[in-house]
């Protein structure tokens, strides 16, 4: 198997089979011919897998989800139009039919949102644990109707991190999967199926694309889960949607019993929902990961830069980053984030309000807005924007105060991202 900088620019593509185009052919088309009648058969029975229609595949974007899938060691991934749509077709596909999935308050606020309010409307319900540095809290939560166990490996906004291979016995010992969203992290920091995990979402919008152009997302399957028949039944109920040649009802299991989740996603939520990937914004994602170590190594670095820097400014309260003084997570990074600990941190700002907009507004540097693992660097507020949705009692369990401000480092000189944060301290600290 060769080294993840190899796999990162040759994995997942082979240009003989696209005219000996050297980079990854864009397929603009919606619709595929299908050649003959009886390869139709062949395509729609699944045993022939080539691209019929682009709503539930396309080269363009097999080449993308072949791509991570070879970063992260997965044997399947599917391509979806944003993190949201891989997130919410993973816990609605775990939990078809009824179910509860155990997680964190301390999310992206999109899915700390989703998950409290939206998804337990399409029956997907959610529980939250009391103490998620306690594997004793997860355990309580877990109930038969449990059908995983969902975590961020390196959780938005406070870059907290868990120990996974705890997570994954305990899950593994109930008969049901570790799900992680592995987005601020990425593959290059953090490869969580070495780690457990079962089954990776990412939002590809932030560190796999990188360049703040494109909203993407994906699903991995490790491939070596067993989902029971009797926790997960609809795996194995044979549908009228997938039939042999001979018109055969088959299920998701029969057709491969290594990605049930990935398959059940493709014939079912992008078939009948859609939010699949288009070609154009594949494309731009795998141009994304041609560069994601030389990206991601040095995003690490100009953080932990900017964390040293902060945790000497008497404005600061505090910082939260595993590379931080103090960090209760030092030795969790130890073990598994040897590579760097991500771009995301976050800091307690001691001023008042108009002396953090001053702040905000001297920022040179720093772009004002919500996005995350971009090469330009980013500063928000979370609590007002990325968070907003969470009420007081879900900001203090996700442990985000109200003087929270967020950076996700980028590319710029180190030195000039800490000048730019010394003069802005100095202008909103100068009166
Ligand atoms: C950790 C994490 N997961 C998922 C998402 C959602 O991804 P998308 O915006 O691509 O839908 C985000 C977005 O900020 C995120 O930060």
């Amino acid at each position: 198997m060769a080294d993840f900088d190899t796999l990162r620019i040759r994995a997942g593509y082979n240009s003989a089979d696209h005219n000996y185009a050297v980079n990854v052919p864009i397929y603009q088309t919606a619709s595929f011919d299908l050649g003959s009648i009886d390869r139709a058969q062949s395509l729609w029975s699944m045993e022939e897998a080539a691209a019929i229609y682009t709503r539930v595949g396309n080269p363009t974007v097999d080449a993308l989800e072949k791509r991570v899938a070879a970063l992260d060691g997965a044997y399947a991934a599917v391509a979806l139009a944003s993190g949201m749509a891989a997130i919410s077709y993973t816990i609605l596909g775990l939990t078809v039919g009824g179910g509860n999935i155990v997680t964190t308050r301390a999310l992206y606020g999109g899915s700390e949102d989703a998950f409290s309010h939206f998804l337990p409307k399409l029956g997907a319900e959610i529980k939250f644990v009391e103490d998620r540095f306690d594997i004793a809290s997860f355990e309580k939560a877990i109930d038969e109707n449990t059908r995983g166990i969902y975590i961020e490996t390196i959780s938005n906004p406070n870059a907290e991190i868990y120990d996974y291979e705890a997570l994954s016995e305990l899950a593994h010992s109930h008969g049901i999967p570790l799900i992680v969203d592995n987005t601020v992290a990425t593959p290059y920091l953090f490869q969580p199926f070495s780690h457990g995990a079962d089954i990776i979402v990412y939002s590809a919008t932030k560190g796999l694309g990188g360049h703040g152009n494109t909203i993407a997302g994906l699903v991995l399957e490790k491939g070596d889960f067993v989902y029971s028949p009797e926790k997960f039944p609809h795996f194995y109920e044979d549908s009228y949607k997938i039939k042999d040649k001979a018109g055969n009802r088959r299920s998701v299991i029969d057709i491969d019993a290594k990605s049930p989740l990935i398959i059940y996603i493709r014939a079912f939520f992008l078939e009948f929902i859609g939010a699949a990937l288009s070609p154009f914004d594949a494309f731009l994602i795998l141009q994304g990961i041609d560069t994601i170590s030389e990206r991601v190594a040095k995003q690490s670095e100009n953080a932990a830069r900017i964390v040293d820097y902060l945790q000497t400014r008497e404005e600061v309260a505090w910082v939260k980053h595993p590379t931080a003084k103090g960090s209760p997570f030092e030795s969790l990074k130890d073990k598994y984030f040897k590579k760097g600990a991500g771009n995301l941190l976050t800091f307690g700002f001691k001023g008042t309000e108009e002396q953090l907009n001053t702040f905000f507004n001297n920022l040179k540097y720093f772009s004002y807005h919500v996005n995350i693992g971009d090469v330009r660097s980013l500063i928000v507020n979370s609590p007002k924007t990325t968070h907003a949705e969470l009420d007081s009692k879900h900001l203090e369990d996700a442990g985000i105060a109200a003087d929270t401000v967020r950076i996700s480092a980028g590319l710029e000189s180190a030195e000039d991202l800490i000048n730019d944060l010394e003069n802005a301290f100095n202008e909103a600290f100068s009166a």
